[in-house]
């Protein structure tokens, strides 16, 4: 007799579903002249210097697997960025580990930090990522909603009334993808307070860091008390250009970092050489290159978002980040149905709210890292499909 078939796959992993996002790149991948406002990325190509670090580097035979906490030149860079933005110094040989992207990090981070059962508040709408990596950590997300009426902050009394006598920890993703919402110096001080009196890890994704715009980003981590209860991630993807080399970062309390080091050397081993060396350079001379890049976002930010208004399509100002999340209710279409017709009618990509969790519906997200000319181009093209509606 056969024994009946069990599942094939782990129940954990079926309970949660592809990125929302994706669907939307494939429908319109294949389609001539379509212009994609959808992927998170800058449209810059790599600054040459930080190329040509990882070339050299790769001339000079350094082929071999780095330390599983990342090279020590790069721990040393690390250390010191964070000293200067942050005011917090990190030790580079038991408090920093260079990661696949800030992908890994977040992943490791919760993977190292949860147990099972327990609570992780997060904002509502947030990056796809989170709430996966809290499940595939057997924890529970508890999702917090932001509104535009609060400018999309997640505030410490909305935070509050989520505690629970299970909550372990506070994901804080801001500059937030997608809403390009940051927070106020008295969220961030509110937040830890809370994270003190309730004794709370604090994950702080702090990917988009430079990338804000008439204003200072404010990291929690530059709070008194907070470096001992913070993991702090960044990484290079988006303030430097580098999507595809896969390099981020994690700074936490050295017994939290030697956690994620085992799991992340029986996984990945070590993030690729060349990758680690064109990060350093940007570490090392990269400022000018940002402050380039930021300035050009700016400028396209203000476009977009000034478009989408005269357009009828209410959007916030975003102060962070590269997305623009204009209110689409009033075209009668769900978010969904949005931009599944405006690919197809007019070959716009843009993503729906609601990839990003309940709270982002009635919204899409457009991403301004795209040339003026594309952004201006596709803004006639939603002109067009909106004016339909
Ligand atoms: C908030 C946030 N965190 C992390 C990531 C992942 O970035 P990386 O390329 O460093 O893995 C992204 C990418 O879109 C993001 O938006």
């Amino acid at each position: 007799m056969r024994a009946t078939r069990r599942p094939l796959v782990n129940a954990n992993v079926a309970r949660i579903s592809a990125s929302g996002i994706r669907k939307y790149f494939d429908l319109a991948a294949g389609l001539e002249g379509v212009i994609s406002l959808g992927v998170g990325e800058p449209d810059f190509v790599t600054p040459e210097r930080f190329r040509e670090a990882a070339i050299r580097s790769i001339r000079e035979g350094r082929t071999k697997y780095t330390s599983n906490y990342g090279i020590l030149e790069l721990r040393e860079a690390i250390s010191e960025h964070t000293a200067r933005l942050r005011g917090v110094r990190y030790d580079p040989a038991s408090e920093i580990l260079v990661t696949v992207g800030v992908s890994e990090a977040v992943d490791l981070a919760m993977r190292a930090t949860l147990n099972q059962g327990d609570e992780v508040i997060l904002a509502d709408p947030s990056y796809v990522a989170y709430v996966p990596g809290v499940v595939l950590a057997g924890a529970v997300p508890v999702p917090v909603p932001t509104d535009e009426a609060h400018d999309f902050r997640l505030r410490p009394e909305d935070v509050e009334r989520a505690i629970t006598p299970r909550t372990r920890a506070i994901l804080l993703g801001f500059p937030n993808n997608p809403t390009g919402g940051v927070l106020e110096p008295s969220d961030v001080k509110g937040i830890a307070e809370l994270a003190e009196r309730h004794d709370l890890l604090v994950y702080a994704d702090e990917i988009y860091d430079r990338l804000v715009y008439g204003r200072e980003h404010r990291s929690i981590v530059s709070l008194p008390g907070m470096k001992e209860r913070t993991v702090y991630l960044a990484g290079f993807s988006k303030s430097y250009a580098m999507t595809g080399w896969r390099v981020g970062y994690a700074c936490a309390p050295a017994e939290v970092i030697e956690q994620m080091m085992k799991i992340h050397q029986y996984t990945v081993m070590c993030v690729p050489t060349a990758g680690q060396y064109a990060a350093l350079e940007a570490l090392r001379s990269g400022e000018e290159e940002v402050r380039r890049m930021v300035a050009a976002y700016d400028e396209r930010r203000k476009v977009m978002l000034r478009r989408f208004n005269e357009l009828g399509l209410h959007c916030f100002e975003p102060r962070g980040a590269f997305y623009c999340f204009p209110n689409v209710t009033r075209t009668g279409l769900s978010d969904g149905e949005f931009s599944e017709r405006l690919i197809t009618e007019e070959k716009v990509v843009v993503v729906p709210g609601s990839a990003f969790g309940e709270r982002g519906a009635g919204h899409v997200r457009a991403c301004y890292a795209a040339s003026l000319e594309k952004i201006e181009e596709a803004c006639d093209r939603i002109a067009r499909f909106v004016g339909r509606r």
